[in-house]
């Protein structure tokens, strides 16, 4: 990975893509999403402060392990903008994912236990199916059958729906 010269404050959009591993095009859409940001030179070029190499490798390392580019986002919107981001603003950032990393390590546990059975079932249930269901959403609010309808016996004494 080339090194760029700390005397260098900004960087093209060549020299953030070689120094980050991101291809340009990926760098394009980064800023087009609010994930990075560049100022414009007379000559219509961008140029991005020196902190946007930790952004980007923010958002790869993000987007590596899932999280959604808007959980992202909102994560760098956290950051100061009157400066450039210290270290420990970067471990602040970090230890506010480690919850949301716990859950998804949590998720991808269950569905690896239990693909081998979705694969052979198909069923989808709301339930039972960590496919449908990968959160586990129905099973926290509630326990049993309680999603089949109430069947209640009509005024007349007959069987209801
Ligand atoms: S498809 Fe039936 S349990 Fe997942």
């Amino acid at each position: 990975m080339p090194q760029i010269p700390e005397k260098i404050h900004e960087l093209t959009v060549g020299q953030l893509s070689a120094r980050s591993g991101a291809a340009v095009s990926a760098l394009h859409f980064y800023e087009a999403k609010g994930l990075i940001s560049s100022r414009r030179t007379a000559g219509n070029q961008r140029r991005y402060s020196r902190d946007a190499l930790r952004r980007v490798a923010f958002v790869r390392a993000a987007q590596r392990v899932g999280i959604p580019l808007a959980t992202i986002r909102e994560a760098l919107a956290q950051l100061p903008e009157e400066r450039t981001p210290t270290n420990d603003d970067w471990a602040k950032l970090s230890a506010a994912w480690r919850t949301e990393l716990d859950e998804r390590i949590t998720q991808l546990g269950r569905l690896r236990d239990h693909l081998t059975d979705c694969i052979g079932c198909g069923c989808l249930s709301l339930e039972t199916c960590v496919l449908s269901n990968p959160d586990d959403v129905v099973g926290q609010r509630m326990a049993g059958s309680r999603l089949l309808p109430v069947r209640r016996p009509a005024s007349d004494g007959t069987p209801g729906p």
